[in-house]
């Protein structure tokens, strides 16, 4: 058994992630790990706040295979923002719905062919030779003009996949997983994996 630290206190995106690798490997979180403490993501792109995160628990877990992840939402009218702000769009302590809110506001009036968006995730692996990689995964759409769906998390109601006629909170988690940029990116973390192990 392959076992992997997720530098995440989220046991739902473990237990996504952990699908997505299979059953020869085993994800450990923050928490059972006995990490303890924020760490704080200052790297202006997503795959510096990929290894930020990777690297603030590789010191703490010697000789383990380290996995993080970053995702953010780029929209084009808005020259890729929010991108790796997304999670504090609309300021420091704000929720999912002040940030939606926001997209929408900025997005007003603008029509549907410039609403054009994209959903990327970074993943960082660092392995126990220290060696470093990063895999990316990536999902186009765009942003609809009003809030839709009662699924899953963030941006989902105000994102629509590319030929879909839904929002990501319309869809169950089978339907979102099985064609969104977290899913694409940690596939290709799998076969980078299985390049190195017989997993
Ligand atoms: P994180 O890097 O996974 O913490 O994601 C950063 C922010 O991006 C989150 O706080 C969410 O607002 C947004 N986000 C990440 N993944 C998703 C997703 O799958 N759907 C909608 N929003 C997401």
């Amino acid at each position: 058994m392959l076992e992997i630290v997720l530098a995440t206190n989220n046991a739902g995106k473990a237990a996504e992630i952990s699908r997505i690798l299979g059953k020869k490997v085993k994800i450990f979180t923050l928490p059972e790990i006995g990490f303890v403490g924020e760490i704080e993501e200052t790297g202006e792109t997503l795959a510096e706040n990929a290894l930020i995160k990777a690297r603030a628990v590789a010191c703490k877990a010697p000789g383990k295979i380290i996995m993080s992840d970053d995702t953010g939402l780029e929209v084009d009218y808005l020259a890729k923002a929010p991108g790796v702000y997304s999670a504090r769009f609309a300021g420091p302590d704000c929720s999912y719905l002040d940030n939606n809110k926001k997209l929408l506001k900025l997005l007003k009036g603008v029509a549907k062919k410039e609403r054009g968006a994209v959903f990327r995730t970074v993943v960082a692996v660092i392995y126990p030779d220290k060696n470093v990689e990063i895999y990316e995964g990536k999902i186009s759409g765009s942003i609809a003009e009003k809030m839709s769906g009662v699924y899953g998390f963030g941006y989902d109601p105000v994102f629509i996949p590319e030929n879909k006629r839904k929002t990501f909170a319309q869809m169950n988690s089978d339907e979102k997983n099985s064609i969104s940029h977290r899913m694409k990116a940690v596939k290709n973390c799998r076969m980078g994996i299985k390049r190195k192990y017989a997993v």
